[in-house]
């Protein structure tokens, strides 16, 4: 099957229960995105489709043949960061690191739910105002993300830094 991964066409062969986590970590050696539940709970192992995001090991790989699949991986470029992840390490959105690549991926993807018309993400508009939800707000909409260090208020400043208006 073939699939467009971090903007690199990519073929591979698997079992059709395979999920879209085991595939990008067993198959394709990309163990950026995380196994922490491994029942939809955490948010460790959020990735994106077509710039949605996603909990990969909810997914089956066989679902999303022929989509872009973006992983923590594919943020930033060689030698520079994505402004998120450098607006995290500015705001020690982390401490032991393991959720913060599907947090990186899941606060992109809420960024864009704005862009694509879905209200009130990062910023929401009401008719010719434009307003910044709360910390609180985006907690909301990060919840399905879980920090086991409680890094939160370093990764909302770090979302609204990068993405508020
Ligand atoms: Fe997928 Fe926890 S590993 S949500």
């Amino acid at each position: 099957m073939r699939f467009t991964i971090n903007d690199k066409p990519v073929e591979a062969e698997f079992d059709p229960r395979t999920s879209l986590l085991d595939l990008l970590r067993d198959h394709l050696g990309l163990t950026g995105s995380k196994k922490g539940c491994n029942q939809g709970a955490c948010g460790a192992c959020t990735v994106l489709v077509d710039g949605e995001r996603i909990n990969s090991c909810l997914a089956l790989a066989v679902q999303y043949q022929g989509r872009a699949i973006t992983t923590v991986e594919g943020l930033g470029q060689t030698g520079s960061l994505h402004p998120l992840q450098q607006a995290f390490v500015e705001h020690d959105g982390f401490q032991c690191g393991y959720c913060t690549p599907g947090q990186l991926c899941s606060a992109i993807g809420m960024a864009g739910e704005a862009a694509r018309g879905v209200p009130s993400v990062v910023t929401a508009d009401l008719g010719d105002e434009t307003v910044t939800l709360s910390h609180d707000e985006l907690r909301e909409r990060m919840s399905g993300n879980l920090c086991r260090c409680g890094a939160y208020n370093g990764i909302i400043d770090a979302i609204t830094e990068t993405f508020a208006a």
